[in-house]
């Protein structure tokens, strides 16, 4: 039921672990089954713009939600805040060749903590 590719990022995830000292980090729950995930960014200023120089995440849930969680750090990384911005759960279950109906509730944790890490760095700048 699963792609290849969920597979491939369930069983090695990509990016996985802490960051210490990040620039912003993006706790969420899924109220639906209430699996947790936390997504830490830093960013670096390369001219105008502001780059997800790293990426990491930690989560206690699913295999969708690890498959997602993976493939989103592999999207955001080296995007500008701009860019990463614009990353949605459908584009991450795209880009794993698809999520069967019941399983995509699972990656709305991954885009939502990364909008929130994004989110955390902005308000900590101010
Ligand atoms: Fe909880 Fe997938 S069942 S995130």
């Amino acid at each position: 039921m699963y792609s290849k590719k969920v597979m491939d990022h369930f069983m090695h995830p990509r990016n996985l672990g802490e960051i210490k000292n990040p620039d912003g980090v993006g706790p969420v729950g899924n109220p639906v089954c209430g699996d947790v995930m936390k997504l830490y960014i830093k960013v670096k200023k390369n001219k105008d713009k502001e780059i997800i120089n790293e990426i990491k995440f930690q989560t206690l849930g699913c295999g969708s939600a690890i498959a997602t969680s993976s493939m989103i750090t592999e999207l955001a990384k080296g995007k500008s805040l701009q860019q990463a911005q614009k990353i949605t759960n459908q584009m991450v279950a795209k880009q794993l060749d698809g999520l069967p109906p019941e399983k995509m509730h699972c990656s709305n944790l991954a885009a939502d903590a990364l909008q929130k890490a994004i989110k955390d760095y902005q308000q900590s700048k101010k």
